[in-house]
């Protein structure tokens, strides 16, 4: 097995901070040595520091991407933290339906792993909007800075036990089963969801609007504070006033920190 030195684990650790965000402390040293070991073997690499060499020329980001799916999880499902689809439904889009006078809601999944975040969100919008859905301009992006989760995304196929979770009125307008073992989300609502590739790091987002609604979670857990503290001041730039960021429960934002206002757990609104 190769083993990793100290100096190569400072090089990668601070390399992969600066390019994704993701703080590993000295004692992920063993963590990230047992996750990217077979990543340097399939390379074909001696030495992790051949394999920080080739990182680094990496322009693309297809090799970091799959460092980072080493070295996170991308574990994810629907109706995760269900009370935040709650509070969407009762009080943000009834608000963004009678604010929003031109129609054009914009939602954002920032972190959306393998799709069942934003398919959540589209599943709850089509049910709230019902028929009057045609009549709305939405826009529901979700990004990730991992490649092989966007194609899963993408795909929208999913195991039964995954989909035997969520209420059956979903599966029967939202799914088609494809075999005993699989469903797949209907191409009407696949169609509904824009999926790009997104570091979160990225110091200028480039989006052309704002947004109403950005969920954000699960993600931040990796960051270290400053990287944290910037994210949530983009967050505030890219939302629309009385727009909407949700976190992840196990996550916090320093109120001393942020313009943003507390709502209630995990729930921040630009005011
Ligand atoms: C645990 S999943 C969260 C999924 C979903 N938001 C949820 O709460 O269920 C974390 C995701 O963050 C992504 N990620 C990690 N660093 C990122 C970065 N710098 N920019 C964008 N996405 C990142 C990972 O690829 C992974 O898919």
């Amino acid at each position: 097995m190769i083993k990793i030195t100290n100096d190569e684990f400072r090089l990668l650790a601070n390399y992969i901070k600066e390019c994704s965000g993701i703080h590993l402390k000295q004692e992920k040293k063993a963590l990230l040595m047992g996750r990217l070991t077979s990543l340097v073997t399939e390379l074909q690499m001696e030495s992790f520091m051949d394999f920080y060499d080739y990182l680094k020329k990496d322009d693309e980001g297809v090799v970091l991407s799959k460092v980072i799916d080493r070295i996170t999880t991308n574990h994810t499902y629907f109706m995760r933290e269900s009370e935040h689809f709650g509070y969407l439904q009762t009080e943000v889009l009834p608000f963004m339906k009678s604010t929003i006078k031109n129609r054009d809601l914009r939602v954002w999944c920032a972190a959306s792993s393998t799709g069942e975040e934003p398919y959540t969100l589209a599943m709850i919008l089509e049910d709230y909007f019902g028929k009057e859905i045609v009549k709305w301009d939405k826009k529901l992006l979700a990004t990730d800075i991992s490649l092989d989760v966007l194609d899963t995304a993408k795909k929208g196929i999913y195991m039964k036990e995954k989909v035997d979770s969520i209420p059956k009125m979903w599966v029967v307008n939202y799914f088609n089963k494809l075999d005993t073992m699989s469903y797949q989300i209907k191409e009407h609502m696949r169609s509904q969801v824009i999926y790009r590739r997104f570091n979160l790091l990225e110091q200028n987002f480039p989006f052309k609007a704002k947004f109403h609604v950005i969920f954000c979670r699960n993600v931040m857990i990796y960051f270290d504070n400053k990287t944290k503290e910037e994210l949530i001041n983009k967050f505030y730039n890219a939302l629309e006033y009385g727009g909407y960021l949700f976190i992840g429960h196990s996550e916090s934002i320093d109120r001393n920190k942020t313009q943003l206002k507390y709502i209630k757990p995990a729930v921040y609104r630009k005011v």
